[in-house]
C-alpha cells in the first residue's frame, strides 16, 4: 500500500478502519487466526494454481480470468476487483513494474519475471500473498534479484515477534538487501490486516532496530518488502496504479500474510504445493 508514513518508522500512517478505528493495530485471538488461516491458504493455493499457467505468450487478462474463476469455484471473493476501482482479481507486475500491475492484454515473454499479488476474502478474512514468478529463460542478474527478494522477506519474517519492532523488521530487510547492492523502495509498505485489507500499523520495509511499533501476540500484518537492482525511486503511471522503477531498473517483490504469536509468528500464506521460491518445478 502506499506509504504515508515518515520513513523512520517512528509514524503509524492514519487508517479510516470501521473496525478499530485510526492508527489503532488490531488484536486478534484465536477465532482471527482460525479465519486468517483459511482466507491464508486460499490466496496461497491461487497462486499455487497459476504455476501452470505462468509462460511465454500467456495474456495477463487471462490469469486474471482463471484466478476471478477459481477464486468463486472456491465460495470466496477476490479484494482487489472492488478495491478503489481496481477491477481485477490480481495485480500482475513484470520486470521493472513495482508493484498494482493491471492484468491486460500483454502477452508475456521469454526472459520477463513477474509478481502476481493476490487477496482473497473468506469468510470476512483476508489472505493476501504474492509471489515472483519466472518466464521461460530468466537472465542471471533477474534470478538473483528475485532470490535476494525472497531471502529479504524471510529475513524480516523471521524477527518479526513478541517485543521486536517494525524497525527490527525493517533493518533485517534493508541491511541485508543493501548489502547485495540493491535497494528497497519506499513509497509502498506492508500493512496491517484481517477483516480490513489495509490498517495499522504500516509496515514499512527499510528501518532502524528497536525503531517503531512494538509487535504483540495477536497483530496482523504483511510483510511484502519490493526490491530493485537500481535505484529506490518508483513513479505511478497515468492509469493511477501501476508504479514502476524510475530508473526502469528491474523490481520483485514476495509477500506473506502473518500472525504474531506468543514465540514469533504464524505464517498464514506458505504454499500448499512447495512453490514457495522459483523456480516452481511441475510435472
Ligand atoms: N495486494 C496489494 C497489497 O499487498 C494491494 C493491491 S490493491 C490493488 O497490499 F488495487 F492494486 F489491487
Ligand atoms: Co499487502
Ligand atoms: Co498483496
Amino acid at each position: 500500500m502506499r506509504n504515508t508514513a515518515v520513513l523512520d518508522n517512528a509514524v503509524i500512517g492514519t487508517y479510516d478502519d470501521p473496525l478499530s478505528g485510526p492508527g489503532t493495530i488490531p488484536i486478534h485471538g484465536p477465532a482471527g487466526f482460525a479465519g486468517m488461516r483459511r482466507a491464508g491458504n486460499l490466496a496461497a493455493r491461487v497462486l499455487d494454481y497459476l504455476v501452470p499457467y505462468v509462460k511465454p505468450e500467456v495474456t495477463t487478462e487471462h490469469l486474471h480470468q482463471l484466478t476471478y474463476d477459481y477464486v468463486k469455484a472456491h465460495g470466496a471473493v477476490s479484494a482487489t476487483i472492488y478495491y478503489r476501482g481496481f477491477g481485477k482479481s490480481l495485480c500482475t507486475s513484470i520486470n521493472h513494474v513495482v508493484c498494482h500491475g493491471i492484468p491486460s492484454a500483454k502477452r508475456l515473454k521469454d526472459g520477463d519475471i513477474l509478481n502476481i499479488d493476490v487477496t482473497v476474502v473468506v469468510d470476512g478474512w483476508h489472505g493476501d500473498t504474492s509471489r515472483m514468478y519466472l518466464v521461460g529463460d530468466v537472465p542471471i542478474r533477474a534470478r538473483r534479484l528475485v532470490d535476494v527478494t525472497f531471502e529479504a522477506m524471510h529475513r524480516g519474517i523471521a524477527v518479526a515477534k513478541p517485543g521486536n519492532t517494525l524497525g527490527d523488521v525493517g533493518y533485517a530487510i534493508q541491511s541485508f538487501a543493501e548489502a547485495q547492492r540493491m535497494s528497497v523502495v519506499r513509497d509502498f509498505c506492508g500493512h496491517g490486516l484481517g477483516q480490513v485489507f489495509h490498517t495499522a500499523p504500516s509496515v514499512v520495509h527499510i528501518g532502524k532496530p528497536g525503531k517503531g511499533v512494538t509487535l504483540q501476540p495477536g497483530m496482523f500484518l504483511t510483510i511484502e518488502p519490493m526490491i530493485n537492482l537500481g535505484r529506490p525511486d518508483v513513479k505511478v503511471l497515468d492509469d493511477g496504479w501501476t508504479a514502476v522503477t524510475r530508473d526502469r531498473s528491474l523490481s520483485a517483490q514476495f509477500e506473506h500474510s502473518i500472525g504474531i504469536t506468543e514465540t514469533g509468528c504464524e505464517i498464514f500464506t506458505l504454499s500448499p504445493g512447495g512453490f514457495d521460491a522459483p523456480p516452481y518445478a511441475i510435472g
